[in-house]
């Protein structure tokens, strides 16, 4: 019987130049339902639309997190949904997130966890760090996030002497895209059995695209490759807006 966890491990040369051979055979099956760029916007636009519903508090935060000049990266609603759900169905007690910005994707993690659940959130700007910390303390979940200012190759492995290792049980990544790679280095021993990984802009962000010759779609590429042949972990790639992993670890 074939080992499904060892079924998609990539061959040796998974590192070297990008190439897409499914993508050939693909497009027989697809040709039904042809993905153009009006269609991909009216599919966003609809999918956030149905399941994109959130309340008002999110929704002043991101207005005014504009206003005060954050750029408006944030996920999108139906993302943070999901964000929320996958950190509820998860033992809930310890998430992590890179990437605070002004609180948006922290505030649906926070949303998710169990009773008594704590989210540390890293953050390398203090503009966006304090910004976050108003927000937390307005949505009501202040006494479960927690702030770590500075970047996060430096305060990971700090956070990882302090928690030791197997401690999270949900992790989003969603901060410097050419740092995924290491990222995932870094997370893989806090990860607990039964963890998730969870990681946007996995398929492009709003001016890139995976397949683009760009150092951060390259470093991306690497670094699903890594998560989609490690086999501890089952991984998947959904292309909701700029596309969100989601790895489960053994
Ligand atoms: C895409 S935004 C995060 C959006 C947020 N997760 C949300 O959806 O509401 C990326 C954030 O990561 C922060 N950031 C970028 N590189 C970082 C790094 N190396 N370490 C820590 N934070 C970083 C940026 O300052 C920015 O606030």
């Amino acid at each position: 019987m074939t080992d499904v966890r060892c079924a998609h491990r990539l061959s040796e040369d998974a590192s070297g130049p990008r190439q897409y051979p499914a993508y050939a055979g693909a497009t027989r099956s697809l040709r039904r339902m042809e993905m153009t760029p009006q269609r991909w916007a009216f599919t966003t636009a609809y999918t956030n639309e149905v399941f994109g519903v959130q309340d008002d508090h999110l929704t002043e935060l991101m207005t005014e997190a504009i206003e005060e000049g954050l750029p408006d990266i944030a996920v999108s609603a139906d993302v943070g949904r999901f964000l929320m759900m996958l950190a509820s169905m998860t033992r809930g007690r310890l998430a992590l997130e890179l990437g605070t910005l002004g609180g948006y994707s922290g505030i649906w993690i926070a949303r998710g966890l169990q009773r008594g659940g704590r989210l540390l959130t890293v953050e390398a700007s203090s503009r966006h760090a304090d910004f976050a910390q108003r927000q937390f303390e307005r949505a009501g979940v202040a006494d479960k996030v927690e702030i770590r200012r500075g970047p996060a190759l430096v305060v990971l492995p700090q956070i990882t002497e302090e928690l030791g290792e197997a401690s999270v049980d949900f992790v989003f990544v969603d901060a410097t895209k050419t740092e995924y790679p290491d990222y995932f280095r870094l997370l893989r021993p806090l990860i607990a059995p039964g963890g998730l990984i969870v990681a946007d802009n996995v398929l492009g962000t709003s001016s890139t695209w995976i397949d683009m010759e760009t150092p951060d779609m390259h470093a991306v590429d690497r670094f699903n490759r890594t998560i989609a042949g490690d086999p501890d972990f089952e991984a998947v790639a959904l292309p909701i807006r700029e596309g969100v992993l989601m790895a489960r670890r053994y």
